[in-house]
């Protein structure tokens, strides 16, 4: 339990801007900052932070938050641990009392995944800093590979001891449980454990990584979320896999990490570019010369999910390869997914296909340096060097070449950079710029069409998912139509991105991030336009009265003894609802308006900030919607700018007043249709004692609307 004064000191502290930027680079726009949308696949900034409200939120896909709701999504994290992680960032000391069983078996899955990976962690490094052999073996090996002690720690580098099961004998000792070490998958394939052992259908449990020196891997905010180890090369008897990963778990999908991320974030936001290399140890090296900007792709392909992890950093990459002929060629797919992404890409070889690791040994750090400085070239450029150099003037060759460089240009969703590049092109290969230009013109037509029909696939395969097509063999069918023609992450071209409608970006969120109910109404009020004639639209004001004004005091009442109280706009809501027995219809906001009441003499109370930092995300975001529709209300705040105080709480009054009288003739109208309805009923008719209690009723309805249409006009009178 974190008690009230701490979650207020953690609220105070976080900072939105402060807490985004750790996970997007954010650009000031206006009063507010502006990025990619960490939670959906965004290619133009949609993701607006707001300094101001101390909230952010994805104008695209919906999500977004406060501070803690930021963090609670974007970590999956519950609300004390997302308040825990703030008070870490901020460095404010939560004074807790040991958690009951009770309270861990709370923590979430993915919760217990990563502290039991945050222990094997710490207990990899406690084994090579302070066991015999952990220092003769594997900081001896680290040490010899040349690695500075300082880059060993700064990648928090460990050692697994030899033997069967040491490992996990020791985090079962330490209160870890099995289900949680191995790795066994469910039916459908996803592991509910780490994998840091592995049991054998025997019963036996082995270590995973035992006899390997150990990387960790981290995600963006730095928990650990699976390792690799390596083999040393000392030990090949019997092992013949140099890397041994953690297996893919609910926390680990390999696709989605980027191996360094989190050392080189500040790094990649100050220079605004990345390089990117293969492997952890590229990765230290670079460290190592001074080059704190890089990331590995850790041996496989680029994928999708890497490249929107890093474009929210920056859009700058330089890609480093190894430099035989093979890896190069093998590259040609992940430039082309760079550049889709609208990155812009450059590309360099070290000499004698060296990697990283190697070249640093052989230079200092300077030399190093302007190494990288000096021989990154742009993406034509360096296929142009490459193939030229193949073909000798072959011009079937040639015109392959040209070929490759279209089908490369094609894909950037700029057209402004597109033509950069063509001339480019065209000036390289001493072509003429047109000819280019139209072969690129129509492989962005080809492009596009490929992509339709891609959306026409996945179109009729969500239509087999949600009718609950259960014929596996049409799934199938449906399945590898798509993937025979078109690679999963391919995404739309650019010219479908800039229309209104049915844009890809509305129709291919995920909604499905987790089980938080407002997750799953993210576009509301944002896509749907509301009819302003419901009774819920009428609420819906009031409460964002009771948002923006809830505190402001607008007029007395007086108590039993004549004493004047004071009333507040909250209060007075309350209280003129409850003279008509009315309560609010969504629960949602009746709920919000009690506690505004049930706070409303909390010292300082504000409106506005209690429901922006409110514990349940679905009241912050209806909060930040309400606070931060202007459009509503623009032209009395116009006003408001010459008004004095009185006049200020006057119309203030006047508006909820409005409100609440046009909240009352909607649920009188409502009435009235519901009787009318009533006394159409032919066997109401026949009874003629209900048909007078009716018509009585009826009257009674038409005189209440009287007088509030009398009160409205009152009001229109008065101004
Ligand atoms: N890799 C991996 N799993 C494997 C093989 C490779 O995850 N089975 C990743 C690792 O991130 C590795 C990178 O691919 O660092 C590059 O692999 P490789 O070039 O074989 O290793 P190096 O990093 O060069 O390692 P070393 O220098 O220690 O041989
Ligand atoms: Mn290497």
């Amino acid at each position: 339990m974190i008690d009230r004064i701490t979650v207020d000191k953690i609220i105070d502290a976080a900072n939105i801007v402060d807490v985004v930027s750790d996970f997007v680079t954010l650009k000031r726009a206006g009063a507010n900052y502006k990025g990619l949308c960490p939670f959906h696949d965004d290619r133009t900034p949609s993701f607006m932070v707001s300094p101001a409200k101390n909230y952010c939120k994805c104008f695209a896909c919906g999500k977004g938050g406060n501070p803690v709701g930021f963090i609670m999504e974007h970590e999956q994290l519950s609300y004390p641990d997302a308040l825990r992680w703030l008070a870490k960032k901020y460095g404010i000391t939560i004074e807790e009392r040991e958690q009951t069983e009770e309270e861990k078996a709370n923590h979430t899955e993915r919760e217990s995944l990563f502290i039991a990976n945050e222990w094997a962690n710490k207990w990899f490094q406690e084994q090579m800093y302070e066991t015999p052999d952990g220092k003769a073996i594997g900081l001896a090996y680290f040490r010899g590979r040349g690695f500075r002690d300082d880059i060993i720690k700064k990648f928090q580098l460990g050692y697994c001891p030899s033997g069967r099961d040491k490992c996990t004998q020791a985090a079962l000792k330490a209160g870890y449980k099995e289900q949680y070490l191995i790795s066994t998958p469910d039916e459908d394939g996803i592991a509910h454990g780490v994998g840091i052992s592995i049991k054998h259908e025997d019963g036996k449990i082995f270590d995973r990584f035992s006899g390997r020196v150990m990387f960790p891997i981290f995600t963006i905010s730095g928990k650990v979320v699976g390792f690799g180890g390596r083999v040393l090369d000392t030990a090949t008897k019997g092992v013949n896999v140099k890397y041994q990963n953690s297996p893919e778990s609910i926390i680990y999908h390999k696709k989605n990490e980027l191996y360094g991320l989190f050392q080189a974030k500040q790094a990649i936001v100050k220079q605004d570019c990345c390089y990117m290399v293969e492997g952890y140890t590229d990765v230290m090296a670079m460290h190592q010369n001074g080059v704190e900007n890089v990331v590995a792709s850790s041996g496989t392909a680029l994928t999708h999910e890497q490249i929107r992890l890093l474009h929210r950093f920056t859009s700058n990459i330089v890609v480093l390869y190894d430099g035989d002929a093979a890896g190069i060629k093998a590259s040609q797919r992940g430039i082309d997914m760079l550049l889709r992404e609208g990155m812009n890409v450059k590309l360099m070889l070290l000499p004698d296909g060296k990697d990283p690791d190697e070249f640093g040994r052989e230079h200092t750090a300077q030399e190093f340096q302007a190494y990288m400085e000096n021989n990154q070239v742009d993406f034509i450029k360096f296929k142009t060097d490459l193939l030229l150099k193949e073909s000798q003037g072959d011009p079937i060759k040639l015109s392959r070449l040209v070929n490759n460089i279209v089908q490369s240009i094609a894909v950037i969703p700029d057209e402004i950079t597109r033509t950069f590049y063509i001339r480019e092109t065209a000036q390289m290969m001493q072509m003429q710029e047109r000819l280019i230009t139209d072969a690129v013109s129509k492989q962005v037509k080809i492009n596009i069409e490929e992509w339709r029909k891609e959306r026409e696939r996945e179109g009729k395969r969500q239509q087999m998912h949600q009718q609950g097509a259960t014929n596996p063999s049409e799934q199938a069918a449906a399945n590898q139509q798509s993937s025979s023609a078109l690679p999963d992450d391919f995404p739309p071209p650019p010219e479908l991105l800039d229309g209104g409608g049915d844009t890809p970006q509305n129709s291919t969120v995920n909604p499905s991030y987790s089980g938080n109910p407002y997750h799953q109404q993210p576009a509301e009020g944002i896509a749907v336009k509301r009819d302003k004639n419901t009774q819920e639209a009428k609420e819906t004001l009031i409460v964002q009265m009771v948002v923006r004004h809830g505190e402001t005091i607008v007029c007395n009442v007086q108590d039993d003894e004549g004493k004047d109280i004071p009333l507040s706009v909250a209060e007075y809501v309350y209280y003129v609802l409850q003279e008509d027995q009315l309560t609010l219809t969504n629960p949602m906001h009746q709920r919000m308006l009690n506690e505004a009441i049930n706070h409303a003499h909390d010292d300082g109370f504000k409106a506005e900030r209690f429901f922006l930092n409110h514990p349940d995300q679905g009241v912050c975001s209806l909060a930040f919607e309400l606070a931060s529709d202007k459009e509503e209300l623009s032209k009395v705040h116009d006003n408001q700018q010459k008004m004095n105080p009185q006049e200020k709480t006057n119309q203030l009054m006047d508006q909820v007043n409005h409100l609440l009288i046009d909240l009352k003739l909607c649920i009188v109208e409502k009435q009235k249709k519901e009787l009318m309805l009533q006394m159409r009923d032919p066997e109401v008719l026949k009874d003629k004692e209900r048909c007078r209690e009716l018509i009585a009723q009826f009257q009674q309805i038409k005189e209440v609307e009287n007088a509030l249409a009398k009160a409205c006009g009152d009001r229109v009178f008065m101004h």
